[in-house]
């Protein structure tokens, strides 16, 4: 049995589904089952990080959401390990390497983490992806109310990375075997700037959509309904630093599921309705 926390989420929803597809047992965490609406035989699970031993009976491998557990993601390990889990795959982020600056909130927040999983005693799989392309439906209300998108920073370059793509090295981690100890880094197959991205979220309307830069001083939270408003400046410096320089490239996604990375025009297709009015 294989347990998933964030089971609604992005890359949690695309791995649930994966599962079933492979007629894999899991038990979906959520903190509603009843709004859940994932796909059966999933067992859904309600998600108490205050009282983890019964979420886990059963279970030999977690899938981990870094959020899922807030401050009590140590006590949610020791009941995970107790109740028989072996093997947890993290979702972590890109933004801890060689280098990084440690007070970022968004590294602080993974980091610790991965620390807490490495003292757990249980096997673990770092998965550290970089940007979401998941992160273009901040757009969705713009997109669905004209032709024109107010962001920061037009030429900030990323490697969008599919989620689904993410969901796929996830499965590949869980039920393969022989990732125990990894840390895959996982992009999408190229960079785009922001303003590559919302014309081929056009291209894939049919309409043809304009970035308008803001300047980040004066973009606010209403910009990014994604960001923890506490983690807007640091992201807002992270973004700064990344305009008009190329991003990091993996092909581990491919290295690992055999499917080369899903580009950022194959995305805005997948997800098109999302934008349409
Ligand atoms: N966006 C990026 O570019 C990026 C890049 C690298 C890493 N990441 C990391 O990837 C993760 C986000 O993954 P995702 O996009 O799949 O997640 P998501 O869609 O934002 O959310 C996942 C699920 O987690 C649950 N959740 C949300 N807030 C929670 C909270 N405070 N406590 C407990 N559960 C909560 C929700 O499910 P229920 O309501 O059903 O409980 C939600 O559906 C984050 O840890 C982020 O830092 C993101």
């Amino acid at each position: 049995m294989i347990a998933v926390t964030g089971a609604t989420g992005n890359v949690g929803r695309a791995l649930v589904e994966r599962l079933v597809a492979a007629d894999r047992p899991v038990r979906a965490l959520t903190r509603d089952p009843q709004r859940a609406a994932l796909p059966e035989p999933a067992e859904v699970v309600r998600l108490r990080p205050d009282d983890p031993a019964a979420m886990f009976e059963g279970a030999t491998q977690l899938f981990l959401y870094v959020q899922a557990g807030g401050e009590r993601t140590a006590a949610l390990l020791r009941a995970a390990r107790d109740a028989g889990v072996r093997h947890v795959v993290l979702l972590s982020s890109a933004i801890i390497r060689e280098g990084a600056d440690e007070t970022h909130p968004i590294y602080v927040m993974h980091a610790t983490v991965e620390r807490q999983i490495r003292e757990s005693g249980l096997d673990w799989t770092f998965l550290r992806p970089g940007a979401f392309a998941t992160n273009a439906l901040q757009w969705a209300p713009q997109i669905r109310a004209g032709n024109t998108v107010r962001g920061v920073f037009a030429d900030a370059l990323s490697a969008p990375i599919h989620e689904d793509d993410i969901a796929a090295v996830a499965e590949r981690t869980l039920v393969d075997g022989g990732h125990e100890g990894a840390v895959h880094r996982l992009t999408g197959p190229e960079a785009t700037t922001n303003a590559d991205q919302v014309a081929a979220i056009g291209h894939a309307l049919g309409r043809s959509l304009t970035y308008a830069e803001v300047p980040p001083e004066e973009a606010g939270p209403e910009l990014f309904p994604h960001v923890p408003p506490h983690a807007l400046a640091g992201l807002l410096k992270t973004y700064a630093s990344t305009v008009g320089v190329p991003p990091e490239i993996t092909d581990t996604v491919e290295k690992i599921t055999g499917t080369q990375a899903r580009t950022f025009a194959r995305w805005a297709e997948d997800h098109a309705s999302a934008f349409r009015a």
